[in-house]
């Protein structure tokens, strides 16, 4: 169980690097728009991130509830977006920030919200 965490873990990971990498790659560029490294992050690092909710949970180490929940709402809202806005030509610039510092937000969640004894 605890390769198979790891090896979800490493793709949730790959999944926000093409994510941030997408963003972060166009950050000089006067237009922006959905990239495929956006749109493949971003699904890799919800679908890794709930298969690690699934393992946790089967796994003996409890679950902060409330912290994957906040997880799983930005990475959702993060997801929608960027499926939504694939097509377009370009996206403004406003929604290219909204997409990078919920990006950075679900990091910090991550990093920053101190797990409880034992649990995610
Ligand atoms: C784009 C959205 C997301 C980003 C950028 C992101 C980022 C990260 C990062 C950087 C870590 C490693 C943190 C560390 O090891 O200290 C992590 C771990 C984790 N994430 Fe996410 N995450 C995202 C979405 C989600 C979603 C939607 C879920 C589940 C609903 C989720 C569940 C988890 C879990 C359970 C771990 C811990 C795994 C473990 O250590 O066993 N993540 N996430």
């Amino acid at each position: 169980m605890e390769i198979l965490r790891l090896v979800l873990l490493l793709l949730h990971l790959l999944g926000f690097a093409a994510l941030f990498g997408g963003l972060l790659a166009q950050a000089r560029l006067p237009e922006k728009r959905v990239n495929d490294l956006m749109r493949d992050g971003a699904g890799t690092a919800v679908l890794a991130g709930l298969a690690l909710v699934g393992v946790l949970e089967a796994g003996d180490g409890d679950v902060d509830h409330a912290k994957v929940g906040v997880k799983l709402v930005v990475g959702v809202v993060i997801l929608v977006l960027v499926m939504a806005n694939l097509r377009k030509e370009r996206i403004p610039q406003g929604l290219w920030a909204l997409l990078l510092l919920l990006t950075v937000a679900n990091v910090a969640v991550a990093v920053f919200w101190s797990p409880v004894h034992g649990s995610y």
